[in-house]
């Protein structure tokens, strides 16, 4: 009984012991990725000073997502039965800028992410930042000291030409002071975890862009294919890549999976006109009266885009091949 006891104690021991080696590993490897400091290239953009420039940054930040995630009640949680008329108009007023910071995500099992407050106001960020910063920031996904932003889709806004980017920076820019103090962003343990074993959830996105590549040349503004895949890199995320829906990787499974926008088999979209699909994206409603869920489907960012834009998008969804759902 005793050689059991003292056997099944040392089976313990080191298992004890192996566990926390793993998590000794897990821990330094995971902090090396967060603390690491980044080469970028030097230089900014043009940063545009006239009304119509700051005006057009607006728009951006509005329907690129930046307002849907860097303000308070960006995304509010509508109860998915019963919306109330209008209630998905939450930002205040269109006039003030929202830039004011929010908590992104709190949840033990990744950690505490905050969309930072962006103006100089107490609490925000702007003082840290110079022209090549902020370009650093939303093109690269890196802070002001040179480390990895948690989440910041720059994977998204890297393809930004320099023009939208100039446009956006100078409207963060022009943004009045907003008092707003926010906890910093903070990964637990299980979110060392998870970033070490699940690569499909992008903690890091900077850890996926080719920072010292050539830049992508964009494409012109129109009613054109190429520029409507310009304004639908974030569809994909969701969407998938070839935008046949499907369930979204790294996603919880509570999500409903994302639905396709080809032609193809199990769309909808083949039965739409195209005022339908832009009455859709402003009002978050589909022909036949189904409501698209905000908190899964932030069409209240997209909303946002011009006549123009969404056309674009719509050609470009036209030119997609006709894919069956799920084939993403
Ligand atoms: C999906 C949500 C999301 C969207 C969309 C988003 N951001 Fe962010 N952004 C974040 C989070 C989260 C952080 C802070 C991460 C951290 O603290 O590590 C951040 C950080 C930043 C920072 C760096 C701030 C700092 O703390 O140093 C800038 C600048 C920024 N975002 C600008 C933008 C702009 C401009 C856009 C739109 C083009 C945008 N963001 C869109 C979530 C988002
Ligand atoms: C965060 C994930 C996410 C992103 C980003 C996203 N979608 Fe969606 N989308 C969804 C989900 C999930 C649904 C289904 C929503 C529901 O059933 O309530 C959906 C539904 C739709 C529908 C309705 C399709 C139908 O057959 O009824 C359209 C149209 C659509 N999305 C277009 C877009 C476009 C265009 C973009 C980018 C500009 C985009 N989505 C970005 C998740 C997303």
């Amino acid at each position: 009984m005793q050689k059991f006891l003292k056997r099944a104690g040392i089976v313990l021991g080191v298992l004890v012991g192996l566990m926390l080696l793993s998590l000794a590993v897990i821990y330094s490897r995971t902090q090396a990725r967060l603390t690491r400091v980044y080469e970028l290239p030097e230089g900014t953009v043009p940063i545009p000073v006239d009304s119509a420039s700051v005006e057009r940054g607006k728009h951006i930040f509005q329907f690129r997502g930046c307002e849907a995630c860097h303000s308070e009640g960006g995304f509010i949680d509508l109860p998915e039965a019963g919306r109330a008329p209008d209630s998905h108009l939450n930002l205040p007023s269109q006039d003030i800028p929202h830039m004011e910071g929010n908590i992104y995500l709190d949840d033990p099992a990744v950690g505490l992410v905050v969309a930072s407050n962006l103006t100089s106001g107490r609490g925000g960020v702007a003082g840290d930042y110079t022209d090549q910063g902020w370009v650093h920031a939303i093109r690269h996904g890196i802070r002001a000291d040179g480390t990895p932003l948690l989440f910041m889709p720059s994977t998204e806004f890297y393809f930004l030409s320099d023009e939208d980017l100039g446009a956006v920076i100078a409207y963060i820019k022009s943004a009045p002071p907003v008092d707003h103090e926010l906890p910093v962003s903070t990964v637990s343990w299980t979110g060392r975890v998870v970033m070490t074993l699940v690569p499909a959830i992008t903690f890091i996105p900077a850890e996926l862009i080719p920072h010292m590549a050539a830049r992508p040349v964009a494409p012109q503004a129109g009613i054109t294919p190429e520029y409507g895949e310009y304004l639908t890199y974030s569809c994909k995320v969701c969407h998938g890549p070839t935008m046949s829906g499907g369930p979204i990787p790294g996603f919880p499974s509570s999500w409903p999976p994302a639905l396709n926008l080809t032609f193809g088999a199990g769309s909808s979209l083949p039965s739409w006109s195209e005022a339908d699909f832009m009455s859709t994206i402003r009002t978050g409603v589909t022909p036949d009266g189904r409501e698209l869920r905000l908190r899964y489907m932030p069409w209240t960012s997209y909303r946002f885009m011009s006549d123009d834009e969404l056309k674009a998008v719509w050609v470009y969804l036209q030119s997609l091949p006709s894919l069956e759902y799920g084939k993403r």
